[in-house]
């Protein structure tokens, strides 16, 4: 059965590193607090007027064509995942398009937070295994830190994430140890503001009763972008941590056995495992739930931080070039983020 190979893998940061201590002149917070409760060191910010997510998505995506040993012309379709987008429209995908040179091919922009990454997996591998794509570009990016409240208000959500890119050249292969064996995408809408970023949103004013109501300050039109939103600088994402850390460690595990599980796999035969790195301490209550050894997972939080999208790709393209991803190892990425939306792949390299 043909099934879905990574051919080439490529990552991008910006240069800016930006360490907690940088932090702590901007708000109230110390390096201690930061890596005690996330284990992030440093993380890395995007250069204005120089970096945007498709920008830095396009030099992910030049790395992993090459390493692919293909071009440009024959990449077939793209998949952006992206929170953090350019413009609110159109997506990234058709500035990569753009920006790449490539034919007039169909460029897919998914908003699924942190777990896009997998879920634009899992998409490109449906269009692979049905043979109507044969190189589809995939690619997870993000500029948060264009977009953040770096004032002690907002130093919860502010001192967690961190720009950078990540993509994948995805091919069709008949070997029969190779390749994604399956996906597993979910879902909770129960809890979608608790991770989120209402405003500017369409949602004419009917917002959730934690998200402060904004009155329109004319009849029609104004997106609600209005004075009042301005002046209390409601225009940052928010986010409930505990409830989301609550919710992952148990979504975390539950997606990967379900993974293993279809594959009549054990946690043992697990050769790595690259999980969202939304938070060190969610990874290691992962990786000593599933009893899997530090060797089995590989984590960069430390050095990178939460780059939603990113992170997947970015984890796994790093563990590849340290050699810690070889031929027939078996794979796992797992993801859980805003949506709530979750999900894990299972692949053999
Ligand atoms: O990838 C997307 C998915 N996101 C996640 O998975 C994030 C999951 N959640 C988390 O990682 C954690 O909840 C956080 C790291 C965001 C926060 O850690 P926490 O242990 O849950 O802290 P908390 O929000 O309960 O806050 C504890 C205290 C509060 O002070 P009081 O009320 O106890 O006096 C906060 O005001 O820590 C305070 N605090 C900070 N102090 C210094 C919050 N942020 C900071 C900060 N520096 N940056």
């Amino acid at each position: 059965m043909m099934r879905t190979k990574i051919a080439g893998i490529g990552m991008y940061v910006p240069e800016n590193v930006v360490t907690n201590e940088d932090l702590t002149k901007v708000m109230d917070t110390s390096d201690a607090w930061i890596q005690e409760r996330t284990g992030i060191r440093e993380r890395r910010f995007a250069t204005r007027f120089e970096d945007t997510t498709a920008t830095m998505g396009a030099e992910a995506a030049r790395r992993a064509m090459e390493r692919a040993g293909v071009t440009a012309a024959d990449i077939d379709f793209i998949i952006f995942a992206t929170l953090s987008p350019d413009y609110y429209f159109p997506g990234c995908g058709v500035l990569v398009q753009r920006q790449l040179g490539m034919g007039e091919i169909g460029a897919l922009d998914i908003r699924n937070q942190c777990s896009g990454f997998v879920y634009g997996l899992s998409i490109a591998d449906q269009f692979i295994k049905t043979g109507m794509y044969k190189n589809i570009l995939l690619i997870g990016s993000e500029t948060h830190s264009y977009a953040l409240d770096f004032s002690t208000r907002g130093r919860n959500v502010s001192v967690i994430f961190g720009d950078g890119a990540g993509a994948v050249v995805l091919q069709p292969t008949d070997h029969p140890n190779q390749g994604i064996l399956s996906t597993h995408l979910h879902s909770d809408g129960n809890d979608a503001e608790s991770l989120s970023m209402p405003n500017p949103g369409f949602h004419g004013g009917k917002l959730w009763d934690k998200v402060k109501p904004v009155q329109p300050d004319q009849p029609y039109g104004g997106m609600f972008i209005t004075q009042d939103l301005l002046d209390k600088d409601d225009l940052y994402p928010y986010m409930d941590g505990p409830a989301v850390f609550k919710k992952a460690v148990v979504k975390f595990p539950e997606v990967i056995r379900e993974a293993l599980t279809k594959n009549q796999l054990s946690a043992k035969d697990i050769s790595l495992l690259i999980p969202h790195q939304a938070n060190l301490r969610i990874a290691q209550f992962v990786q000593q739930e599933l009893g899997l050894s530090a060797e089995q997972v590989h984590n960069n939080i430390q050095r990178y931080g939460n780059t939603t999208a990113a992170s997947v790709p970015i984890a796994l393209c790093e563990a590849w070039e340290l050699g810690k991803v070889k031929e027939g190892d078996l794979v796992c990425l797992a993801a859980f983020g805003s949506g709530f939306t979750w999900g894990s792949a299972l692949l053999r390299w």
